[in-house]
């Protein structure tokens, strides 16, 4: 079996998970996609639900597929929000953001009362770092804030690459809320909670990628099926 497949596997266990009348937050990446296509299959067949859309690109999707689709403006609490990860541990800490929306992605996901990762089984890592981390910061000043991240993780003992996320263009990438991206390549993030504590403590950071103590199950498809990680906090009834 591909890639390919193995995050379809994990899409289907994950829309299984979702009922009637449910407000869903809707992830982005290519996972996420294959989750919003089986979702607008459910939804064809007759399922009520109203979702939030992470991004743009998520939401189009939705929309063609004939989602209903609501914001947090409306709807500030949503039952469940699937997404998938760029690298998750067996502790379902994770490195999010190489789709770059990771700040709305993290938004959704903490106004949900469950978040469902899902992902093949390359993602699924003993330790965080191999994946660059993304930060998003405040346009305003970026190279000074380069360079504070550059000093608080050397502080952190990090090896550290840093670099603003460019477009093919040779532009700097902006996010759907108009920011910038500095991913962070440390090889090894030995204390991903003090990390993320860490940065945000600097003013022109926004958010980082890491998602610590939010998902509460992992769907990881593989080849000996879907794995189904569960975090030691919160409970499920399926
Ligand atoms: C987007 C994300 C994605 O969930 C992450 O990049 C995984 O994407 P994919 O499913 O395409 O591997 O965080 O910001």
């Amino acid at each position: 079996m591909s890639a390919e497949e193995y995050k379809l596997a994990a899409a289907r266990a994950a829309v299984e998970l979702i009922e009637n009348g449910m407000k869903v937050g809707l992830g982005t990446g290519s996972t996420a996609a294959l989750f919003i296509n089986l979702l607008g299959e459910r939804v064809n067949d007759g399922l009520d639900v109203v979702c939030v859309p992470t991004s743009k690109v998520s939401e189009i999707q939705a929309a063609n597929l004939g989602i209903t689709l609501t914001t947090l403006d409306e709807e500030p609490f949503l039952d469940i929000t699937v997404d998938g990860a760029d690298e998750l541990d067996r502790h379902l800490r994770l490195i999010k953001g190489g789709g770059g929306a990771l700040l709305r992605e993290k938004i959704v996901a903490m106004s949900s009362d469950r978040m469902v990762v899902i992902a093949d089984h390359t993602k699924l890592v003993q330790q965080l770092g191999a994946f660059p981390l993304p930060v998003e910061v405040d346009k305003f000043g970026v190279r000074s804030t380069l360079e504070m991240i550059a000093a608080l993780t050397e502080e952190l003992g990090l090896k550290q690459e840093l670099q603003i996320r460019e477009t093919s263009e040779g532009t700097f990438y902006q996010t759907d809320g108009g920011n910038y991206i500095v991913d962070c390549q440390f090889d090894e993030i030995t204390d991903p909670e003090e990390l993320s504590d860490c940065l945000a403590m600097l003013p022109g950071v926004v958010d980082n990628g890491l998602f610590i103590g939010i998902a509460e199950r992992a769907f990881i498809g593989g080849p000996d099926g879907v794995e189904v990680l569960e975090a030691d906090y919160g409970e499920y009834e399926v």
